[in-house]
């Protein structure tokens, strides 16, 4: 399959590096990233052990291949400007799958782009940017792809197929809405506290105050999604939510990552939204 990962930031590369190992992938990022990935490969390290050549580009405009699928992994500030960029590289049958954190992506999407193109999916894999051309794979998650309207179709089975071909261990999800909900939930209750505080995710578990902390934003975000008709309890989203922190306990988490890097963060998608 020819498959285009726009945003390669730590999910996008780690992602892009499984794919590319039966597929022709092509990675969207920025320099240095890029350059380095050009000269010397794109390195994953941690739970994951893998070097592979992928093709790399700044712009969609040097992309030459005709995607089939075009992973979305850019952060959810510059969901409307990639989903305008990809466009012209769409043919009748390419998926567009949003694999991003936050709950505004998938209505950004659909002012550029058609409906019938786009899935959507959700990821719990802690991915670290460590160096140009390094990624660190710091926690093993799990992945959960679907339909934007909930039917379960051919192209998804397609499509989780090929994600467990490559090693993402994927299910499929009749209802997506309601596991992007989910990860939000997740999300609002580990992202901000690690970037407000520096830690790593394992820190909001062995400070007892912290898992406190989670549990009150957890309650009160699963308080909000009941309330918008998503079927959750509290006290399930703090089981998974302290499942997740033990699954990436060594993961700097998105959020932190960006303010360590000076950038923006998602939070207006995430806790804002909410
Ligand atoms: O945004 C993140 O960092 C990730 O979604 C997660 C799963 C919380 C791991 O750090």
């Amino acid at each position: 399959m020819n498959i285009v990962v726009m945003g390669a930031g730590a999910i996008g590369s780690l992602f892009g590096a499984l794919l590319a190992k039966k597929n022709t992938v092509v990675l969207v990022g920025r320099a240095p990233h890029t350059t380095r990935i050009q000269q010397q490969g794109l390195t994953i390290t941690g739970k994951t052990r893998l070097r592979v050549n992928v093709p790399t580009v700044e712009t969609t405009k040097e992309i030459t291949v005709s995607p089939d699928l075009i992973l979305l992994t850019v952060k959810s500030y510059d969901t409307e400007t990639a989903s305008a960029q990809v466009r012209h590289l769409l043919h009748n049958q390419t998926m567009v799958v949003s694999l991003q954190n936050g709950l505004d992506n998938i209505e950004k999407i659909e002012r550029y782009i058609k409906k019938e193109h786009l899935l959507a999916g959700v990821t719990t894999h802690g991915a670290l940017f460590s160096n140009p051309g390094v990624i660190a794979h710091t926690g093993k998650g799990k992945t959960i792809l679907g339909e934007t309207d909930g039917r379960p179709s051919e192209r998804l089975q397609r499509l989780v197929d090929l994600f467990n071909e490559a090693g993402v261990e994927t299910i499929m999800s009749t209802n997506i809405t309601g596991e992007i909900w989910r990860k939000a939930i997740v999300n609002s209750s580990i992202n901000p506290l690690t970037a407000f505080l520096g830690c790593k995710n394992r820190y909001l578990l062995e400070n007892p105050l912290l898992g406190k902390l989670v549990e009150r934003v957890c309650t009160e975000s699963s308080m909000i999604a009941k309330a918008k008709g998503i079927q959750v309890s509290a006290q399930e989203m703090i089981l998974r939510t302290k499942e997740v922190i033990q699954e990436t306990a060594e993961n700097s988490t998105s959020m932190l990552q960006s303010i360590q890097q000076g950038k923006r963060t998602e939070i207006d998608s995430i806790n804002g939204m909410l």
